[in-house]
């Protein structure tokens, strides 16, 4: 059988990291969190107090970080410099800095080189923005999820509050929206759906329902 390189892009919060960690312990491939890993970047320069508007800086950083993705019963851990840095990659700060992280040149010409070394080979399933656009541009299966804003942060909010957390739906809404304006309108690699890729509206379709069709799209390709 051959290995496929699964490409799954779309918006913040559409329910592409769920799906794809799905499909790829399916198919006993690796998944691989491309977000994971801007934000692994963001939290180290909050930390390092660096400014997130200068390239430079940022570049220096990222080329010194160890960035591991690893699997675990959990989920995927990430480690920073052999620190566990999971839990932290989540907090609000992150999650309303990274995209800003995400926009320099070469931020992103170094984390796409360090992601297509993850893919030789094939057998991935790699979730992002530029996936399908950028990074894989060759892979065999591409999908972008889409839902609507309300949909997705109505997802968000139920999960936090399923794990205890605080949770307010109309800033929730706001992060949201605000995430995708700036990774939709960015000069590099902007969330694009790719012209060749498969676009599946999650809005009313459950986690099963959607894994499926992409499972049907892998073994058409297999
Ligand atoms: O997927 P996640 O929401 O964790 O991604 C966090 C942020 O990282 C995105 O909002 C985007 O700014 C950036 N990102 C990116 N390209 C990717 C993956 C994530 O620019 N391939």
């Amino acid at each position: 059988k051959k290995k496929l390189s699964i490409a799954i892009d779309g918006p913040a919060a559409a329910g592409k990291s769920t799906v794809a960690k799905i499909v790829a312990e399916k198919l006993s491939y690796i998944y691989i969190d491309t977000g994971a890993m801007y934000r692994a970047l963001t939290y180290k320069a909050i930390v390092n107090r660096i400014n997130l508007e200068e390239e430079a800086p940022l570049l220096d950083t990222l080329l010194s970080s160890d960035i591991k993705l690893l699997p675990s019963d959990k989920g995927q851990l990430v480690y920073l410099d052999n620190q566990d840095i999971t839990d932290e990659i989540r907090s609000a700060e992150v999650t309303n800095s990274v995209s800003y992280v995400a926009k320099h040149q070469a931020v992103r010409e170094e984390m796409v080189r360090r992601q297509q070394a993850f893919a030789i080979g094939g057998g991935v399933v790699m979730d992002g923005r530029d996936i399908g656009t950028h990074v894989l541009p060759g892979a065999e299966v591409k999908v972008f999820l889409l839902a609507s804003v309300d949909e997705r942060a109505v997802r968000r909010h139920n999960e936090n509050i399923q794990k205890g957390f605080s949770s307010d739906l109309d800033k929730l809404k706001m992060e949201i929206a605000r995430r995708d304006k700036i990774d939709s309108e960015r000069e590099i690699a902007p969330l694009k759906k790719a012209e060749d890729a498969i676009e599946i509206n999650t809005t009313s379709l459950t986690i099963p329902n959607v894994v499926e069709k992409i499972m049907v799209l892998v073994q058409e390709r297999i």
